[in-house]
């Protein structure tokens, strides 16, 4: 996929096993979310701002696994893992285990501008956020009724539950992210997920580590990633996308080969979206479905739920 010139941004909502009656309203988000970022970068915004807008509005989207509507750890809490980071100077701000705070993307760009440190966890991290004036909200407002009844049921034995590691159970949502080029030439990423369900407190996954959940680098890609947390941050799945891009692939066949080390060396399921300093969008997958839109130089909004040539190793035209 190729966008001529100028500002193009790309934005996912999970790649995974998405029941088909929620595809639509994952489709959707996305779109919601491309356009959110749009508007920025067509105001003049930068990449930067673009993929904190995009993220921003899917995490106010309980469809997925991100801010509201995440996923509860096995102490029915809420905890927030997220990532932005600058391709023009590998700036990076991450936070990990958040509570309190619905929009971690935000947080993490604080933390990008206004401190020297690249990644805050937990009670820290929320330290950070009352001192520089980020709403501060009560765990209720992150709780949608879909997974206190989830967890609910996983815990209704009484007894005490493993973790249950991706992909044991259908799921309904996941990770979400956004990765944008903007009139200036600056490529930028951003991931937030809500994390693994019943994981253990403390647990942090791909998403908030460099070059795991997302990477941003001016001379190659923008990538985020999405998927089975553990695993993507064997093969450091973002920046191995943007090393194989150094190489000479385009952004589809860097996705791809991406996978294909995730696939073979781990072996993990999940996908990624990259968007390359020249405007070139690849998405990748080895799940059945990653949701995703990107809007064009053009102005155009384009949306999907399965790459659109890829390895992926499963199949289905339902249209969208
Ligand atoms: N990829 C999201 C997570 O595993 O936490």
């Amino acid at each position: 996929m190729h966008a001529s010139s100028g500002s193009v941004l790309v934005v996912h909502g999970g790649a995974y096993d998405i029941p088909l009656e929620s595809h639509e309203a994952h489709v959707a988000g996305c779109r919601d979310g491309v356009e959110a970022g749009w508007a920025v970068l067509t105001s003049g915004g930068s990449a930067l701002a673009a993929v904190e807008a995009a993220v921003r509005v899917l995490e106010e989207n309980p469809t997925f696994d991100a801010g509201r509507g995440s996923f509860l750890n096995a102490a029915a809490q809420v905890e927030l893992d997220a990532i932005i980071m600058d391709g023009r100077d590998l700036n990076v701000g991450a936070v990990a285990a958040v509570q309190h705070v619905a929009h971690p993307v935000t947080l993490a760009r604080l933390l990008l501008t206004e401190s020297e440190h690249a990644m805050l966890a937990g009670a820290g991290a929320e330290l950070f956020a009352r001192e520089h004036g980020l709403p501060i909200c009560a765990p209720e407002e992150l709780l949608t009724g879909r997974e206190l009844e989830r967890w609910k049921a996983a815990h209704a034995t009484g007894k005490p539950q493993a973790w249950e590691p991706w992909g044991a159970q259908p799921h309904p949502s996941d990770t979400v992210g956004a990765v944008a080029l903007d009139a200036a030439g600056n490529l930028a990423a951003a991931t937030s997920t809500g994390g693994t369900f019943n994981k253990h407190p403390g647990r942090v996954g791909d998403s908030p580590l460099v070059g795991c959940g997302a990477y941003a680098d001016n001379r190659t890609a923008a990538v985020s990633a999405t998927g089975e947390g553990e695993a993507l941050m064997k093969v450091v799945i973002s920046k191995l996308v943007c090393d194989f891009i150094a190489q000479g692939m385009n952004a589809q066949e860097a996705g791809e080969a991406a996978i294909q080390i995730l696939a073979e060396r781990t072996p993990g399921e999940g996908g990624v979206i990259v968007l390359d300093r020249r405007g070139q969008i690849g998405i990748a997958h080895n799940t059945p479905y990653i949701a995703h839109a990107y809007v064009t130089s053009s102005g155009e909004i384009v949306t999907g739920i399965q790459a659109p040539a890829s390895n992926r190793n499963q199949r289905s035209d339902d249209g969208l």
